[in-house]
This record gives structure tokens, sequence and C-alpha cells, in this order.
């Protein structure tokens, strides 16, 4: 099956710095592909490179083909991917209403009916639509997040750490949320520190380690690589690591 999205041998950073040094990896229909990697491994850079948030000096992203290789997040979001950054994603002093309604900014239909599939994707905003976003709990914040980015239908969908900082309860919805999305029809690139639980919900998945694949293979592949499980799937990470952006 020809992949939605493609990244192939991705390299480029910030200035003069070179984070992403061949990074390759591919999102086809129906997929949930995971990339995990230690800090600084250029996971959320990966992401950012896809949605034109950084310029590229080699290598291609291409899109159902395509080549969308530094198109502007604009263009990227008319082109049909969305991102959901791991901060600053949602409009906090607007209403949760108001976000959805953000989402579907470039829309010039009506986008009524898609906004009651946004609040049946996540009925705990139901009762909040008039709140102000930045008030929500964090799991509630991310569902707003989550469902702007979905007012427009994407291709793909592309989320950076969705359950970071989130209790074990709310992560456990996060990923429930996340196979439904799915399960809907939006292939998803999903950047997770949880590393277990997020491999059990991949389809496949990436080890990104100093801005180069590392390892890749199906979730459960990669769960029973004992190099893998020996970075990633211990008892824990140190605390210190979690609260890294
Ligand atoms: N805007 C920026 N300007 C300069 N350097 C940056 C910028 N953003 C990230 N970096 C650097 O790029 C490298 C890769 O960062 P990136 O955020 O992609 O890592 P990551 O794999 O997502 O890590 P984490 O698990 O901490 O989120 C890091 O060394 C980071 O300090
Ligand atoms: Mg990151």
């Amino acid at each position: 099956m020809r992949p939605v999205l493609e990244l192939k041998s991705l390299v480029g950073g910030y200035g003069d710095t070179q984070i992403l040094k061949g990074v390759s990896m591919q999102v086809s229909l129906g997929e949930i592909v995971v990339i995990i990697g230690p800090n600084g491994a250029g996971k959320s850079t990966s992401l950012k490179s896809v949605f034109g948030l950084l310029t590229l000096t080699g290598g291609q992203v291409l899109l159902e083909g395509q080549d969308i290789t530094n198109t502007p997040p604009e263009k990227c979001v008319r082109r049909g991917i969305s991102f959901v950054p791991q901060t600053e994603n949602i409009f906090p002093s607007m209403s949760v209403n108001e976000n959805l309604e953000m989402g579907a900014f470039v829309r010039k239909d009506d986008f009524s009916g898609r906004l009651a599939e946004i609040y049946d994707m996540f009925p705990p905003l139901k009762g909040k639509r008039h709140v102000p976003a930045g008030t929500l709990s964090g799991g509630q914040r991310q569902m707003v997040a989550m469902g702007k980015a979905l007012m427009l239908q994407p291709k793909v969908l592309l989320l950076d750490e969705p359950t970071a900082g989130l209790s074990p309860k709310y992560r456990g919805e996060i990923f429930e949320i996340v196979q439904r999305i799915n399960a809907t029809g939006t292939p998803i690139l999903l950047v997770e520190q949880n590393a277990k639980q997020a491999l059990r919900i991949a389809t496949r998945a990436y080890v990104l380690v100093d801005g180069r694949n590392k390892h890749e293979g199906t979730g459960s592949d990669l769960l029973a690589n004992p190099e893998v499980a020996h970075m990633f799937l211990g008892a824990g990470k140190p605390a210190g690591e979690l609260a890294h952006g």
C-alpha cells in the first residue's frame, strides 16, 4: 500500500545545529505509527519538520506521493495534515467550542456536523462547551487540542506526547481515544514517552536515537526486542525526564 505520509532521509535542525541526520519513516492508511526515543533524539523535530516548522536541508516529505518538503504550516493544514504540539496546543482564554471552531478556520462549508462528531468522540467536553479551555484538567485540554486538530478531517494526524504529565487514568483514556480516532479512518503518527503503552497500540513503531532511525518494527516486535526493552521499557524513567518538552 502506498504510504499516506513518507519521511525520506530527513536532514535538518535549528540554525547551524543539525538534529535530524537521516530520519525515515512511513505512515499508511489504517496505521498508528509510534516514535519513541531518548530525550533530545529529534522526535518532536521530526514532526515539526513534516509540518514546515523548520527548514529541511536534505531529504523529502511526501504526502500521498506528492513532495511537500518545507511546505509552511498553513499550507500543510490545507493539504490535510494536522499537528498537535506537546505544549501550547489550545487557546486557553477561549471557550472549548471556540477552540474547536478555530480548528475549522480554513473550512468555508458548514462544519456543524463535524463539530457534533467531535463532541461525540470526546464526551467529557460536552458539558464544557462554553468554559474557557484553560480551566479544564490536563486530560480534557488534550482532548480539546485533538478535537481542534480533527475538525478538518485530516489525511494524517501528528501527535506529540499527548499523555505527557497526565495521571494514569487520563493516560489510558487518551490512548483509547487515539485508537478510536484511528478506527474512524485517520492514520496517526504519535510521539510518546510512555513507550510500553504506546507500543501496545502501535501498528508499527520507530526508535529514534540521535537524529537517526535505530530500530523499527511492529509494536509487538519492539516490545519483545531486548535492546528496546532495556532502553525504554524498564520500571520507569527518572522523573526529571518527563518534565522536558
Ligand atoms: N527551537 C529550537 N532551537 C534550537 N534547538 C532546539 C529547538 N528545539 C529543540 N532543539 C534541540 O534539538 C534537539 C532535539 O530536540 P527534540 O525536541 O526534537 O527532541 P525530542 O526527541 O522530542 O526530545 P524530548 O523527549 O525531550 O521531547 C535537542 O537537543 C533540543 O535541545
Ligand atoms: Mg519532544
